[in-house]
């Protein structure tokens, strides 16, 4: 009799499921240069080193690498390699190791040239050849383009261009990809004129992190939460992005993005579309982007009265008292910029119909916390005194993004003694506690995906440019009014219109 043989992955040949292995298994990239463009910027320094050192520690890049960062500014290639090694330092997680150090800084080089001219990667081309020869990368390149979105066209258009005949080319794009939907489409215009989707990994930091990955293992790798995960169970959900940081050295891009497009475009959504999909087939990229995608496309464009927006006055955040936006450096006296959005979002379809997703973001709030609740509905008939008098909260699943990374389910208990008094409690899993590591960054992980050519936790075209029509729509019903600016304090929770917004449907924030 013949047996069939059911294909896995090795078997038809496709990469392994990332999101069921964690960074200790060893999935090591081809053998590769990465060109990182923006090598002078803060996301390099901070960033892009701290976990391209990390992933060096644990030996997770390839044994053949290069690393070419490439700038405006006059610069050596060693003054480049020791800033670097500096950056890594101050900002990595890690201990600092020589010989790892050394190992990665072997392989790094700097070419100053303005991508703007003409013939201004001519230079990045050549010493890509020559890294081919002493580096053995072999033709095969990852360009991280860390770029301010107006250089991005320019820059595509050109290594496209120069694109070599032998191993393969990926690109990385930061975000803000675009501005609008309108800039968006033109971006992936010109992207697909050089390149196909697979080849592109547009960067959403978020879905890096351990937690935000947590969301599809919590819901899929268990039985006990789909039955409930709907509208018939489900009160309500919000999703916060809370940070106590201000604009700090960054409000020339600040001022034309705001807290719409800085965090709700991108994090906010991703979070609202892992809460809402729909059980993804398996977990390849186009499964989970397909299921993803149907969320965003079913979000419902809120009114005006739904959204919210505001910008901080000056405060004090934890004892420290801090500047008002439009008193930052850099900022307009007269700002219009939000540092703070909140929306009352639909989901339209038959799991979430009439379900709101309450989703706020802001910069100076009293602490840095991203939670996603899940709140059930009351049980229906209270027996107990407690529950009768309203004291009791309903359950809650809290899903800690960061920090104390992990996931609690808020429960009534009895509190102990005589009579049948009742308490929320908590029951928690803590990443800490159970697995005892600290969690990667999210850029080693993505950096990674992006060299094993695994898009997955990358955000598609279409999902982008769903993102940008809901944030296009809400912005048009700005322009209507002129906002009252400043209307929060640094170091408190927002504007009280914010609290208005839940206030109105008979609910609260969840204090953070
Ligand atoms: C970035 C935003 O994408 O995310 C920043 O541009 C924000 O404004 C940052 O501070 C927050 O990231 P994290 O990982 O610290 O939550």
């Amino acid at each position: 009799m013949a047996t069939t043989t059911r294909a896995t992955p090795e078997h038809d040949g496709k990469e392994a499921n990332p999101l069921l292995e964690g960074l200790r298994l060893r999935r090591t990239p081809e053998p590769c240069a990465l060109v990182i463009f923006g090598a002078s910027g803060d996301l390099t320094k901070r960033k892009l080193f701290p976990a391209l050192y990390s992933l060096a520690l644990r030996r997770l890049l390839p044994e053949s690498f290069a690393i070419l960062g490439v700038a405006r500014s006059e610069s050596t290639t060693e003054e480049f390699r020791s800033r670097m090694e500096e950056a890594v330092r101050e900002f990595g997680r890690d201990r600092f190791d020589e010989e790892a150090w050394e190992r990665l800084a072997g392989g790094i080089n700097y070419v100053a040239t303005d991508f703007a001219d003409e013939g201004g990667l001519d230079a990045v081309r050549d010493c890509l050849t020559e890294l081919d020869e002493s580096r053995g990368t072999r033709g095969n390149r990852v360009y991280y383009l860390a770029t301010p979105p107006n250089a991005i066209g320019i820059l595509v258009q050109q290594i496209g261009e120069r694109r070599g005949a032998s191993g393969w080319t990926r690109l990385i794009v930061e975000k803000p990809f675009g501005r609008d939907l309108t800039s968006a489409r033109e971006l992936n215009a010109k992207i697909s004129e050089f390149f196909v989707e697979d080849e592109v990994f547009r960067i959403d930091h978020y879905l890096g992190k351990e937690t935000v990955q947590n969301m599809l293992a919590l819901r899929f790798a268990n039985g006990i939460f789909e039955p409930v995960w709907n509208r018939q169970f489900i009160n309500h959900v919000q999703i916060s992005v809370a940070e106590s940081i201000g604009v700090g050295s960054r409000a020339s891009f600040y001022e034309e993005t705001g807290a719409i497009r800085d965090i709700f475009q991108n994090h906010l959504l991703q979070l609202v579309a892992l809460t809402a999909m729909e059980p993804p087939i398996d977990f390849t990229a186009d499964s989970v982007r397909n299921e993803k995608v149907k969320v965003l496309r079913s979000l419902h464009t809120p009114g005006p009265k739904s959204v919210v927006r505001g910008q901080y006055g000056p405060g004090f955040v934890e004892g420290i008292e801090v500047p008002g936006y439009r008193d930052e450096e850099g900022v307009a006296p007269d700002s219009e910029t939000e540092t703070y959005m909140a929306a009352k979002l639909y989901v339209d379809n038959w799991r979430w119909a009439d379900t709101p997703f309450y989703v706020r973001t802001g910069k100076r709030l009293p602490r840095r916390e991203t939670t996603i609740a899940i709140e059930f509905n009351r049980a229906p008939h209270p027996p107990f005194e407690e529950m009768a008098r309203g004291g009791l909260r309903p359950n809650v699943l809290l899903v800690h993004i960061q920090p104390d990374e992990g996931v609690s389910l808020e429960i009534g208990a009895k509190v102990p003694g005589q009579g049948m008094s009742i308490q929320t409690v908590h029951m928690d899993f803590l990443y800490g506690g159970a697995f005892r590591t600290a969690l990667p960054e999210a850029y080693e992980r993505l950096i990674l995906d992006a060299m094993l050519g695994d898009a997955t936790l990358f955000t598609r075209t279409d999902e982008v440019e769903e993102q940008w029509a809901l944030v296009d729509a809400i912005v048009a019903t700005w322009r209507r009014d002129r906002p009252s600016f400043p209307n929060y304090a640094a170091g408190t929770s927002g504007p009280s219109s914010a609290d208005d917004l839940v206030g109105r449907d008979g609910r609260a924030w969840r204090r953070p």
